[in-house]
């Protein structure tokens, strides 16, 4: 048990890399494996996550090697050369492993069992196993939709042109990926922008997708061809950091090589909304994905209605704005974000729990929550096993009056490993118990 203690105070600044984007990192494993070629990944994830999707693939037959120092090298053996694994695939807490990997292996010869720790088996995945099974796919879950997971392998796939319910990027991704191995056109139609990062990928494969709109299809049966990526830092770690400096007075960082999608930039659209001096600074292209250094200084937040086309593209980023939202002057209200309450923990009532616990006012709806701004106290904090609750509240140190204590924060090893070590750096008074 990891637990962070955080004294009151301080301020962020200096120049700072926080580690590679996990989405990125993800899909440069799955998508280096089935392409044919060596592919060479700079800037990969060493956390826990995109470690067991590395693991995952290793157990396939795949020969991949480092990481090191976020340099891995993927032997690709082709869309038809997976090998049936040993045993069981254990996915840790990584949603994105889990979903993506369905739709990646319902199209394979052999059989294989996904399964996962206490949070992720309680996620829902019925969201992908519903649309994979009306494409032939085979896939048991427990009676409550959850893992473990049976997919059964030699089920001839076919096409499908599906509109999504929830605006999901792993959902699309996931059928994106049994599309490889389909016969015919597979089309999803996304209700509002979803992270892009798969279709981006494999057309930098080689492989031919097309966006039309809201729809998003590719034809079966062609071919990935090896290529370099270069991943960007990750967004989602960087704005534990963006927030930080906002609030903490006298703040001025650099966030360096930050990934800049256009569909994960609401964290930067919202806190400017919210009245952040956010700057990007030299705005360039790196592995087909736009990238820049983001200079965040101090400034004082007022709260703002959340804007319901910015909910999917700050999905991740929630409970770091909630604690913007504690600092603000004034109500910050979140609407459309029930996919909240079924992350790696639910991140409303978790939230909300902490945030109270340090004095502030907070009301959770069913789909978002209401937040008063005032004045922070310490406290101790449940995170629930959720590495973003975690970080969230380290940073809310910052503007605290007491020292918060944190339990469980062990999982921030699945996104973010050296979180202190940096934290410490930018400026914050956090230790590992
Ligand atoms: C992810 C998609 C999002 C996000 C998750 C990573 C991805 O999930 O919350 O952390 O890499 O595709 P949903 O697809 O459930 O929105």
């Amino acid at each position: 048990m990891i637990n962070y203690k955080v004294n009151p105070g301080g301020r962020l600044q200096g120049h700072l890399r926080v580690p590679g984007d996990k989405s990125i990192s993800h899909r440069a494993i799955m998508l280096g494996s089935i392409a044919e070629g060596v592919t060479e990944v700079r800037g990969f994830l060493e956390g826990e996550d995109s470690l067991a999707t590395l693991a995952a693939f290793r157990a396939m037959g795949v020969k991949i090697e480092g990481p090191r120092q976020g340099r891995v090298t993927i032997h690709g053996v082709g869309l038809h050369g997976l090998k049936a694994p040993g045993g069981p695939l254990d996915l840790g807490n990584s949603g994105t492993s889990m979903r993506l990997l369905c739709g990646l292996l319902a199209g394979q010869k052999f059989d294989t069992l996904l399964v996962g720790d206490e949070s992720l088996s309680r996620r829902p995945m019925k969201r992908v196993t519903e649309p994979l099974a009306r494409m032939g796919a085979r896939i048991v879950t427990t009676e409550r939709g959850t893992a473990p997971l049976h997919i059964q392998g030699g089920q001839k796939l076919t096409g499908i042109d599906y509109a999504m319910p929830v605006a999901s990027a792993q959902v699309k991704s996931s059928l994106l990926l049994a599309g490889l191995y389909a016969d015919g056109r597979t089309c999803v139609t996304e209700p509002a922008p979803t992270r892009d990062h798969t279709e981006r990928m494999l057309t930098g494969f080689g492989y031919a997708v097309s966006r039309q709109g809201d729809k998003i299809c590719l034809n079966g049966a062609g071919r990935l061809k090896a290529a370099a990526i270069d991943v960007p830092a990750d967004i989602s770690s960087a704005a534990f950091f963006m927030v930080g400096a906002s609030i903490a007075p006298g703040s001025d960082l650099v966030l360096e090589h930050v990934g800049i999608n256009p569909t994960r930039v609401g964290v930067i659209n919202i806190l400017k909304l919210m009245g952040a001096d956010i700057e990007l600074l030299s705005s360039r292209e790196a592995g087909g994905e736009p990238v820049a250094d983001i200079r965040v200084r101090y400034s004082r937040l007022h709260g703002v209605e959340i804007p319901l086309d910015q909910v999917p593209l700050a999905i991740d980023e929630f409970p770091a704005l909630f604690i913007a939202a504690a600092c603000a002057e004034g109500e910050t209200l979140l609407r459309g974000a029930e996919e909240l309450r079924v992350k790696e923990s639910d991140r409303i009532q978790v939230m909300a729990d902490g945030l109270r616990a340090l004095g502030i006012y907070a009301r959770p709806t069913p789909d978002g929550i209401i937040i008063e701004g005032g004045r922070l106290g310490g406290g101790v904090i449940e995170s629930r096993g959720d590495h973003r609750i975690a970080m969230s509240f380290a940073v809310a140190a910052l503007r605290a009056s007491g020292t918060i204590t944190i339990h469980d924060c062990a999982n921030v090893n699945t996104s973010f490993p050296d979180f202190v070590t940096l934290a410490s750096q930018a400026g914050l008074k956090i230790s590992d118990k």
